[in-house]
C-alpha cells in the first residue's frame, strides 16, 4: 500500500505531460542551461505549450515552433526536437550549441526553418539538409562549419534564404547553387574559399533578392548574366578582388537597392546605364580603381547614399545630384574631381555627411547645404575651395564635425560658426581666414578640437574659450593674435595641446596653471609674452613639449623645470638670467638655451660673447654619424639586409660583424661630410635630414644630420635606440610603474591607434610606431600617402595584403630573392602594429624575431 502511494504521484505526472512534453524534456536534459532559461519547462503540466520558446496552433499541441535564441545553452544540437512531428520552426541563434550538426536533422521532415546562427557548430555542412522537402530557411551563420558546401543543396526543393556566411567553408563559391531556382536569398560572405569566379549561371536565380559575396575570395570579371536577376533589392561583392568594369547590363537590375562594390580591383568607367536604376538608394564603389566621371544620371530620385572614395574619378559633381531629395550621404574623398559644388546642393536633400577631402574642387561652398538642418560632418579638407563660409552654416545646429583645412578660405568667419554647440571638431587651419574669435565661442559647448593655425586671425582671444571645459587642443599658431592669453584658460583641465606660437601675445603667463593635469605641448613660442615662467609650470605632470622660446621672459629660470621629462624645452630668445638649473647645464641642452643674454651655464660657449666654434657644424656631424650607427644597429640591419642583399651571402653572423666593423673603420666622417648635399637629401625629420651617401667602396649609407636644435646627451639618443620617428615617450614618475599617461610628441601616421581614442600612450604604442618603420621600410610607402586615402600605412598593407596577395605589398625595389626574409620582416612589421597594444610583442622580443628573420635561412 505504501509503495503505491509513493508511487502514484509519478505516476500521475507521466500521465499528465504528453508525448512531445516528454520529448522536449529530453532536450532540455541533453542542455546545459546555466542562467536556468527553462525553468518554465515544468514536467507536471500536460503539453509544453505554454513553456518558454515552445508555440502550438492550440493549447495542447501540437508543437509548431521552438524559439530559445539568446539563452546561453549550451550542448550538442537537440536531435530529440526531430521527433516533434509537425515541428516547423527551430531558432537557436545566439546559444552555445557546439559539436556537429547530425546528418540525422533530415528527420525533421516537416521543417520550414532552422536558424542556428551564432553557435558553435563545426563539420562539415550535413547533405542531407537538402532533403528535408519543406525547409526554406537554412540560416547557420557565424559558425565553424567547415569544408565544401554540399553538392545536394542543387537540390533543395522549397529552399528560399540560403544564409553561411561567416563561416569557414572552403572550396569556391559553387555554381551548382544557381539550380536552386526558388531561392531568394543567398549568402555566403565572409567564409575561407579559394580564390574563383562568380558562377555566371547565378543569372537564373530569377527569384533572388539579396545576394551577398563579400569577402568570398572572388576574382575575375562581374558576370553580366548577373542583370538578369530582376528581383535583386541588394548586390553585396565587397571586399574582393574583381576586376574589370561595372557591366552595363547592370541597368537591367530593375529592383535594385543597394549596390555594394567597394574594396575590390574594379577600373574603368561608372556606366551610364546605372542612370537607369531608379530604384537605387545606396551605391558603394569606393576603394577601387574607378576612371572617368560620375555619371549626371547616376544621381537618381531615390538616391540616399553615394560612396565612390578612393578611385580615380574625375570631372564635376553633377548638378543633377541636388534633385536626389533623400541623399543624407555623399563621400568622395580621395578622387581628382574638380570644378564648383553645384549652388543648390542640399537645398533639397537632407545632408548628414559630406565628405569631399582631397580632390580639386574649387569655388565657394554653397549657400544651402544645410538648407534641411540635418547636416552633421562637413569634410573639405585639401581641396581649393575659397570665399567666405556662408552665413546659413554657422547656423547650422547639426554641424559635429567640420574640417576645412588646407584650403583657399577667406574672409571672416560667420559668428554662429564659432558656436556651434554640438560641434566636435572645428578645423579651418591652412586657410586666410581673418578676423576674431567671436564670444559666441561660448555656447561651443561640445568643442574638443579647435584648429586654427595658418590663417591671418587677429584680435585677441576671447575670454569665453576658457568655458568650454571639453577642449583637447587648441591650435591657433602662424597668426595675428594680440592682447594677452586669457586668464580662463588655466580652467582647462582636459587640454592636451596649447599652441600660440607665431602670434603678437603678449603679458604673462597666467596664474593657476596647476589644472593643467592634461597638458602634453605648450607652444607659446614667437610672440611677445613677458615676465617671469611660472614655477608651477614644474608641477604639470605630463608635460613633454615646452616651447617659450622668441619672447621677452626674464628671470631666472625655475629650477622645478626639472621635474619635467621634456622632449622638446626652447628657452631661446628671451631675457632670462641667472644660473641653469643643474640638471639642464649640460651640452645636450645648448640649443635650449640660446640668445638670453643673462643666462651663463657650466659649459662653455653658452653665453654669446664668448661665440660659438667655427667646428661645431663638423663636430656636430661627427656626433650624428656615431648616434645613426647606434640607430642602424636596430633599423640598419633591416635596411641593408634588404636592400643589399649580398650581405646575404655570408653567414649571418659575418654580416653582424661586418656591420659592426663596418661604421667603425669603414668610413670616415670626412668622407661623409664631404658628401651630404641636398640632392641627396632622401627624407626629413622633425630632427633633420638624411641623406644617402654612396662610399668610396661603392656601399651606401643613410646619414642623418641632426638639427641644432635637437637636444643630445653623450651618454645616451650612443647606444642602439629607436628614435626620431616622433613616437610617444613615456612619462614615469618615481613611484608610478608603469601607468600609461597622456604624452604625445608623435609625427602623424606613427601614432598607436589608442592615442586617438583614449589619449593615452605607453610602451606598446612605441613598439606601433617602430612597426610603421617597419612596414615603411618593407613597402617602400611613407606612413601616409593619398593613395591609402582614409587609411594609413598599416591599413593598407592589410587591406592590399588580404585583397591583392604580399607581392602587391612589397616594394618592388627589393631583391625578391629574399622573400621569405621580407615577408618575415613584415610579418613584425604588422605584429607590432595589432590594434590591441597587448598584442604587440616587446622591443625585446622585436629584436630577437628581427635577428631570427634574418638569421634563420643562413
Ligand atoms: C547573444 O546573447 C547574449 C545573451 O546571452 C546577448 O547579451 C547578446 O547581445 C546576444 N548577441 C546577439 C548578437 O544577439
Ligand atoms: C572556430 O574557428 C576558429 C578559427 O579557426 C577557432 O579559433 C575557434 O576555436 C573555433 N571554434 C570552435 C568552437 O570550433
Ligand atoms: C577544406 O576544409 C576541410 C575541412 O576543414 C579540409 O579538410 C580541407 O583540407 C580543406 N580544403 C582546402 C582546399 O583547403
Ligand atoms: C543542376 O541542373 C543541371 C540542369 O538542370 C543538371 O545538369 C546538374 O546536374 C544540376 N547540378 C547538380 C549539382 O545537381
Ligand atoms: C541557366 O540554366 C540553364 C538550364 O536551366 C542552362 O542551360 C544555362 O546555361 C543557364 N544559364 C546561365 C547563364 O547560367
Ligand atoms: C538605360 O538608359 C539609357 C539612357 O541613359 C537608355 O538608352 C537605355 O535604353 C536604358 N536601358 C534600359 C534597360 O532601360
Ligand atoms: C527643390 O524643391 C523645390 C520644390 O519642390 C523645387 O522648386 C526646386 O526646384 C528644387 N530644387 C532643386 C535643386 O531640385
Ligand atoms: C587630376 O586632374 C588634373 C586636371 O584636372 C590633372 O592635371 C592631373 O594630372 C590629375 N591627377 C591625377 C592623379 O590623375
Ligand atoms: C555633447 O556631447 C555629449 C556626449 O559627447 C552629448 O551627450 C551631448 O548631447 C552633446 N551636446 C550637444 C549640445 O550636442
Ligand atoms: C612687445 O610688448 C612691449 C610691451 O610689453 C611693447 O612695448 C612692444 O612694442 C611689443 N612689441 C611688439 C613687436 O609688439
Ligand atoms: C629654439 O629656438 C631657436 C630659435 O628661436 C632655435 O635656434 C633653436 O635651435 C631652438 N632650440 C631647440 C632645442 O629647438
Amino acid at each position: 500500500m505504501l509503495v503505491v502511494l509513493l508511487c502514484l504521484p509519478l505516476f500521475l505526472q507521466a500521465l499528465g505531460l504528453n508525448q512531445e512534453g516528454l520529448f522536449l524534456q529530453r532536450v532540455k536534459q541533453s542542455l546545459s542551461d546555466p542562467t536556468n532559461a527553462l525553468s518554465s519547462w515544468d514536467q507536471r503540466d500536460p503539453s509544453p505549450c505554454n513553456w518558454r520558446g515552445v508555440s502550438c496552433p492550440s493549447p495542447t499541441g501540437p508543437v509548431h515552433s521552438l524559439h530559445l535564441s539568446h539563452l546561453q545553452l549550451a550542448g550538442p544540437f537537440p536531435l530529440f526536437l526531430c521527433r516533434l512531428p509537425s515541428l516547423r520552426s527551430i531558432s537557436l541563434a545566439n546559444n552555445s550549441i557546439n559539436s556537429y550538426l547530425p546528418p540525422q536533422i533530415s528527420t525533421c521532415q516537416s521543417l520550414t526553418t532552422l536558424d542556428l546562427s551564432l553557435n558553435l557548430i563545426a563539420g562539415p555542412l550535413p547533405p542531407s539538409l537538402a532533403e528535408i522537402p519543406t525547409l526554406r530557411n537554412l540560416i547557420l551563420v557565424m559558425n565553424n562549419f567547415s569544408g565544401l558546401i554540399p553538392p545536394s543543396f542543387a537540390r533543395f526543393q522549397s529552399i528560399q534564404v540560403l544564409n553561411l556566411a561567416g563561416n569557414l567553408l572552403n572550396g569556391t563559391v559553387p555554381a551548382f547553387l544557381s539550380n536552386v531556382s526558388t531561392l531568394k536569398e543567398l549568402d555566403l560572405a565572409y567564409n575561407s574559399f579559394s580564390p574563383g569566379f562568380i558562377p555566371s549561371q547565378f543569372g537564373n536565380l530569377t527569384n533572388l533578392e539579396q545576394l551577398f559575396l563579400a569577402g568570398c575570395n572572388l576574382v575575375g570579371q562581374i558576370p553580366s548574366s548577373l542583370g538578369r536577376l530582376t528581383r535583386l533589392q541588394n548586390l553585396d561583392l565587397s571586399y574582393n578582388r574583381l576586376t574589370g568594369s561595372i557591366p552595363s547590363s547592370i541597368s537591367e537590375l530593375k529592383s535594385i537597392e543597394q549596390i555594394e562594390i567597394y574594396e575590390n580591383l574594379l577600373s574603368g568607367v561608372l556606366p551610364l546605364t546605372l542612370g537607369n536604376l531608379t530604384t537605387l538608394k545606396r551605391l558603394d564603389a569606393s576603394w577601387n580603381e574607378f576612371t572617368g566621371t560620375i555619371p549626371t544620371e547616376l544621381c537618381g530620385l531615390q538616391l540616399e547614399s553615394l560612396n565612390l572614395f578612393v578611385n580615380r574619378l574625375e570631372g564635376t559633381l553633377p548638378e543633377s545630384i541636388t534633385s536626389s531629395k533623400y541623399l543624407h550621404e555623399l563621400k568622395l574623398y580621395n578622387n581628382n574631381l574638380s570644378g564648383t559644388l553645384p549652388s543648390q546642393l542640399g537645398e533639397n536633400s537632407s545632408l548628414q555627411f559630406l565628405d569631399l577631402s582631397y580632390n580639386q574642387f574649387s569655388g565657394e561652398i554653397p549657400e544651402s547645404l544645410c538648407a534641411k538642418g540635418k547636416l552633421e560632418n562637413i569634410l573639405l579638407m585639401s581641396n581649393s575651395f575659397s570665399g567666405e563660409i556662408p552665413e546659413s552654416i554657422g547656423k547650422c545646429q547639426s554641424l559635429g564635425r567640420i574640417r576645412f583645412k588646407n584650403n583657399l578660405f577667406s574672409g571672416q568667419v560667420p559668428d554662429g560658426l564659432w558656436g556651434l554647440p554640438r560641434v566636435v571638431l572645428l578645423e579651418l587651419a591652412e586657410n586666410s581666414f581673418s578676423g576674431q574669435i567671436s564670444k559666441t565661442i561660448s555656447t561651443a559647448h561640445n568643442l574638443s578640437v579647435l584648429s586654427i593655425s595658418n590663417n591671418q586671425f587677429s584680435g585677441s582671444l576671447p575670454d569665453e574659450i576658457g568655458s568650454l571645459g571639453t577642449l583637447v587642443e587648441i591650435s591657433a599658431s602662424g597668426n595675428g593674435f594680440t592682447g594677452q592669453i586669457p586668464e580662463s584658460l588655466v580652467k582647462l583641465r582636459q587640454l592636451v595641446t596649447l599652441d600660440l606660437s607665431g602670434n603678437k601675445i603678449e603679458g604673462g603667463i597666467p596664474d593657476g596653471i596647476k589644472g593643467w593635469m592634461n597638458l602634453n605641448e605648450l607652444n607659446l613660442a614667437n610672440n611677445n609674452l613677458s615676465g617671469g615662467i611660472p614655477t608651477d609650470i614644474g608641477t604639470l605632470p605630463v608635460l613633454n613639449y615646452l616651447d617659450l622660446s622668441g619672447n621677452s621672459f626674464s628671470g631666472k629660470i625655475p629650477i622645478e623645470l626639472q621635474n619635467l621629462k621634456l622632449n622638446m624645452l626652447n628657452l631661446s630668445n628671451n631675457q632670462l638670467s641667472g644660473e641653469l638649473p643643474p640638471f639642464f647645464a649640460k651640452e645636450m641642452y645648448r640649443n635650449s638655451f640660446l640668445g638670453n643674454p643673462g643666462l651663463c651655464g657650466d659649459f662653455e660657449g653658452l653665453c654669446p660673447k664668448i661665440g660659438r666654434s667655427k667646428n661645431r657644424s663638423h663636430a656636430w656631424i661627427l656626433r650624428s654619424i656615431f648616434v645613426l650607427a647606434g640607430l642602424g644597429f636596430v633599423v640598419g640591419i633591416l635596411w641593408f639586409y634588404m636592400k643589399y642583399g649580398s650581405f646575404k651571402k655570408n653567414k649571418r653572423r659575418v654580416t653582424i660583424s661586418k656591420w659592426r666593423s663596418f661604421h667603425k673603420i669603414g668610413f670616415s666622417e670626412f668622407e661623409i661630410v664631404d658628401r651630404l648635399f641636398e640632392e641627396n637629401v632622401i627624407g626629413s625629420g622633425a630632427s633633420g635630414k638624411v641623406y644617402k651617401v654612396v662610399l668610396g667602396n661603392g656601399d651606401t649609407v643613410a646619414v642623418k644630420k641632426l638639427n641644432r636644435g635637437v637636444k643630445k646627451d653623450d651618454s645616451v639618443k650612443f647606444s642602439a635606440k629607436v628614435a626620431d620617428f616622433g613616437v610617444a615617450k613615456i612619462v614615469k614618475r618615481v613611484g608610478e610603474g608603469a601607468e600609461p599617461m597622456s604624452v604625445i610628441a608623435g609625427s602623424y601616421g606613427y601614432i598607436a591607434p589608442e592615442y586617438a581614442y583614449t589619449l593615452r600612450v605607453n610602451e606598446k604604442s612605441d613598439i606601433y610606431s617602430f612597426g610603421v618603420v617597419i612596414l615603411e621600410l618593407v613597402t617602400g610607402k611613407p606612413p601616409n600617402d593619398p593613395e591609402f586615402g582614409d587609411k594609413d600605412v598599416v591599413k593598407w598593407v592589410c587591406v592590399t595584403f588580404d585583397q591583392k596577395g604580399v607581392d602587391q605589398v612589397i616594394d618592388p625595389r627589393l631583391d625578391l630573392t629574399y622573400k621569405e626574409e621580407i615577408c618575415r620582416v613584415l610579418d613584425i612589421g604588422l605584429l607590432c602594429t595589432n590594434a590591441l597594444p597587448v598584442n604587440r610583442p616587446s622591443m625585446r622580443n622585436v629584436v630577437k624575431l628581427l635577428q631570427e628573420a634574418v638569421g634563420r635561412t643562413s
